[in-house]
């Protein structure tokens, strides 16, 4: 859960303090900002900062990472952006050059960038001295409104993503508006679809908030960043306040994931970096949960066009890319990351499913339901046929 905290002294930046299970840390938050993080910073007093960011960012904002430094000592660890950071290689390299740079247990890291920085900089600050402060300046809508709220730390096997990782919290996570500024425009509509999940999921009474923004168009105005940091800072808060490893109340994050998540892989083996970004997977996925919930008889007729309304306000065609194979994303959905949670029935995949608008349906007290391959075939099936606007629904 999320609540008001006192801003760190000195500064006009907002506060928010998150609790996620035993752990509880502050969220400080402002447009224009980084010489009032880098004074919050420096009142940590430490002897160093190790500053984790990649290469794209210390181009656009190396003399931003200078100020946050200040007059404390720093080292900057950087590589290539992308997912080839989170790896053990890159872990070990920045291990041993924060170690032989003199890093002690008074030395914070500071995690400057999006999800992939983040993930590296929380394992790095875990492992040092069995754990050094950490500190996050998330630059990406994605870091900022969702891998910053949660304590999973990790990077990538030669398996597979995520393989290897810890929970650890942040000492303070600091986010400044203005840096989202620079982010491509899939991106920032990634953010915006994430948010378009919490309001149906989780918080309807936003969905109005959110029909403005859309109404306005000016979706990355500073104003509708505070907002959308602030939204879904609460949103997400809500439900893993009592859910610290995120296999609980947490599950309902997942709405629109199963099938969202099947399109992205499936698109992006027939297209590579030209397949959907991944907020507009997650929001097909949506509407294909959406359908699915309609007829069981769930959801009404309105409520599915509440859906359509608001994923096709955020400018995402709500059809299945033609790329796309009914058929592959089945394949991929049997083997989605939620099999396990219910007792095993053969032929179903565990869903997030909504029985009205914030209204999770819940089974064995998670928010999950399991759903046939017929369910799911036939709300692809819709998907693949519709058109710009909303299908007639129970077709
Ligand atoms: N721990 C969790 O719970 C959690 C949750 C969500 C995502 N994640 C992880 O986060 C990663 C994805 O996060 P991401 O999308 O932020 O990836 P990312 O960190 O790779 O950033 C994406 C790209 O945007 C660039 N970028 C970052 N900030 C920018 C800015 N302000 N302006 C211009 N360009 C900018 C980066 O250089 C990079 O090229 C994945 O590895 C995922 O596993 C973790």
């Amino acid at each position: 859960m999320a609540s008001d905290s006192p801003p760190p002294p000195n500064t006009g930046l907002r506060s928010r303090t998150i609790r996620i299970g035993e752990q509880e840390f502050p969220y400080h938050f402002g447009s224009d900002c980084i010489s009032e993080i880098a004074h919050a910073i420096a009142e940590l007093t430490p002897d160093k900062l190790i500053v984790v960011t990649d290469d794209r960012l210390l181009e656009l904002y190396g003399s931003e990472i200078e100020c946050l430094a200040g007059a404390i000592p720093a080292v900057t660890l950087s590589h290539p952006a992308g997912e080839s950071m989170k790896t053990l290689s890159c872990l070990a390299e920045h291990l041993e050059t924060a170690l032989r740079a003199g890093v002690t247990r008074r030395s914070v890291v500071v995690s400057f960038g999006g999800g992939v920085p983040g993930n590296l900089a929380g394992l790095l600050a875990n492992l040092l001295f069995r754990g050094v402060r950490l500190v996050h300046v998330p630059t990406t809508t994605i870091a900022a409104m969702d891998s910053v709220l949660s304590l999973k730390q990790a990077i990538n096997s030669g398996v597979g993503k995520n393989h290897i990782g810890t929970f650890y919290a942040p000492t303070a996570v600091y986010a400044d508006v203005r840096l989202f500024a620079t982010l491509p425009e899939r991106e920032l509509r990634s953010g915006l679809c994430e948010m378009a999940k919490n309001c149906l999921a989780i918080q309807p009474s936003e969905l109005d908030r959110l029909r403005a923004v859309i109404a306005g168009g000016e979706f990355a105005s500073p104003n509708t960043l505070m907002w959308l940091l602030d939204a879904s800072i609460a949103a997400k808060s809500s439900v893993t306040r009592y859910d610290t490893f995120e296999r609980g109340t947490g599950l309902v994050l997942e709405y629109g994931h199963t099938i969202g998540h099947a399109i992205e892989i499936c698109d992006h083996r027939a297209r590579g970096a030209a397949g959907v970004a991944h907020g507009t997977a997650i929001a097909l996925g949506m509407l294909a949960a959406a359908h699915i919930s309609h007829a069981r008889g769930w959801l009404s007729d309105d409520e599915v066009g509440v859906h359509y309304e608001i994923v096709t306000g955020l400018g995402v065609e709500p059809r299945l890319p033609g790329s796309v194979r009914i058929a592959d994303v089945l394949d991929v959905v049997a083997n989605d990351n939620k099999q396990g949670y219910l007792e095993s029935r053969t032929g179903t995949v565990p869903f997030v499913l909504l029985r009205g608008l914030g209204r999770p349906e819940t089974s064995g007290g998670l928010p999950l339901t399991p759903v046939s391959t017929a369910e799911i075939r036939a709300a692809l099936e819709v998907i693949a046929r519709s058109s710009t606007a909303a299908p007639a629904v129970g077709v």
